[in-house]
């Protein structure tokens, strides 16, 4: 092989991507990738420059020329630190403003294929986890694990409800949350390109009353099965 292997991990909001793509690549020692943070600061950028959702044209013209760069960080709450264009937008990338928009950005063919292209390049001598909503069907179809997790509507807004509150955020209502979850859920998944969608040789983890450590280790003995049979 001409690089090391790659676990690709989709799914939607709050199925503990992100969660369990961190404990897998300590596990293992690989490189944790979140595309999601990526699509983030590209909208970050957007707001903050004031660009219209819908200037197709400015908004790939800024995902083509910005700069961004996940470094990893000591800080528990947050393990990977996200820059665009040399500002740490870290923590401002998770706010309400931007999580509502985002799906939008993210259905822009420009913005994916930039972002895509970044994401490639990175993962050229693989050696990673990576997580999103297109990695095993788009980003590396050729990943030799390939992840789909998924937890009810339900789950997953009560998850998203405690991060909240361990953060110390004033308490967000739990059907709000659903609301916006299937909201997303919905948008990434109907969207022309590159939309959510289990890859055909994906396993899907159904994550209702797992913990964060059960479903980690399925995807290490999973990968070590996997790595015994090349
Ligand atoms: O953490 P959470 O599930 O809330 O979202 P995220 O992984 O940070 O991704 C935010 C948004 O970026 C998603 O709702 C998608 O619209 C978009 N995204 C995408 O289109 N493709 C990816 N590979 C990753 C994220
Ligand atoms: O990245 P994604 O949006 O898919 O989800 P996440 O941000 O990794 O997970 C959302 C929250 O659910 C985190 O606080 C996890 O600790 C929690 N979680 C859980 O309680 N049980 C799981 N099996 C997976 C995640």
């Amino acid at each position: 092989r001409d690089r090391q292997p790659i676990i690709a991990i989709d799914g939607p909001a709050g199925a503990g991507k992100s969660t369990v793509a961190r404990q897998v690549a300590t596990k293992l020692g690989l490189v944790y990738l979140d595309t999601g943070a990526m699509y983030r600061a590209v909208t970050w950028l957007v707001l903050q420059q004031s660009i219209a959702i819908d200037d197709e044209c400015a908004i790939a013209e800024l995902a083509n020329q910005c700069k961004i760069e996940l470094t990893p960080s000591q800080d528990l709450q947050s393990p990977v630190r996200v820059w665009i264009d040399d500002t740490d937008v870290t923590q401002a990338i998770r706010t309400i403003e931007v999580t509502s928009q985002v799906s939008a950005i993210a259905a822009q063919g420009a913005v994916r294929q930039a972002l895509v292209k970044q994401q490639q390049s990175w993962g050229k001598r693989g050696g990673l986890v990576a997580e999103g909503r297109d990695i095993g069907t788009h980003v590396f179809p050729d990943a030799e694990v390939k992840i789909f997790l998924t937890a009810s509507v339900g789950e997953r807004a009560r998850r998203r409800q405690q991060d909240f509150k361990k953060q110390g955020q004033p308490e967000v209502n739990l059907e709000q949350l659903e609301k916006d979850i299937a909201e997303r859920d919905w948008k990434d998944s109907t969207r022309k390109v590159s939309p959510l969608k289990k890859a055909a040789d994906a396993i899907e983890l159904q994550t209702d009353g797992l913990s964060v450590s059960d479903v980690a280790s399925q995807i290490v003995d999973y990968y070590q099965q996997r790595l015994s049979q090349w």
